[in-house]
């Protein structure tokens, strides 16, 4: 499968299925360092990075748990244990962050995260590349300042996603299709042609 052919069959994985082995530290750094490689105007390196295996996911699912009771104490004790228990569906979880510098008159805040963004695709590729399968979640705790400042970021900080990566440990579902690129792109030679596909 040549490379192009690599990001046309990149696909998610349910996390559940993502055990053991969690990739190897050599596997890790060839991860990372593919993620430096991520456009970034004005080299701000605005990337932060928290790997978390093991009894970690259990202390990152009480640390959910506490923020969301905080944000709302009157939370059902059903959706504080789908809290608990969301980082412990795979093996290992990345953090994919950016220190945002709001003070940059030059790079604006969307484009630091769009950095943060092409880092958390290119490591979602080179982890399948590897043979592990990860997908990228978010959900409220991404967003909660309890959440970034127990992860050692600063509320300014944005959670661009977890990645969460592993071995899976049975065949994936079948991926998703995909759409007809032709939807999503024209082809634009002027104002004209915007006023002539209106017609
Ligand atoms: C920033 C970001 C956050 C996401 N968060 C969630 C999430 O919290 N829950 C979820 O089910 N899917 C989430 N997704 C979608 C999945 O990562 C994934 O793309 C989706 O399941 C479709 O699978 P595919 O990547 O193989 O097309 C998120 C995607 C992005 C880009």
């Amino acid at each position: 499968m040549d490379f192009v052919d690599q990001l046309i069959a990149r696909r998610s994985a349910p996390a559940l299925l993502l055990g053991a082995p969690v990739p190897s530290e050599a596997d890790l750094a060839r991860v990372f360092r593919a993620a430096m490689a991520a456009p970034d105007h004005g080299g701000l390196k605005p990337w932060r990075f928290v790997v978390l295996r093991g009894e970690a996911r259990a202390k990152l699912g009480q640390v959910m748990v506490d923020a969301l009771k905080k944000k709302d104490p009157a939370s059902e004790a059903e959706a504080l244990e789908r809290e608990r228990n969301k980082p412990l569906r795979s093996a290992m979880i990345v953090a994919v962050a950016v220190s945002i510098d709001p003070e940059n008159k030059k790079i604006p805040a969307q484009e630091q995260i769009v950095s943060g963004a092409c880092a958390a695709h290119s490591m979602l590729l080179a982890f399948q590349a590897l043979g592990y399968g990860s997908v990228m979640l978010t959900g409220p705790a991404a967003y909660n300042p309890d959440v970034k400042a127990a992860l050692g970021l600063k509320a300014s900080d944005a959670i661009v996603a977890f990645v969460y990566v592993g071995t899976p440990k049975a065949e994936l579902p079948a991926a998703r299709t995909r759409p007809d690129y032709s939807q999503f792109v024209r082809e634009w030679t002027g104002p004209e042609s915007i006023a002539k596909a209106a017609e």
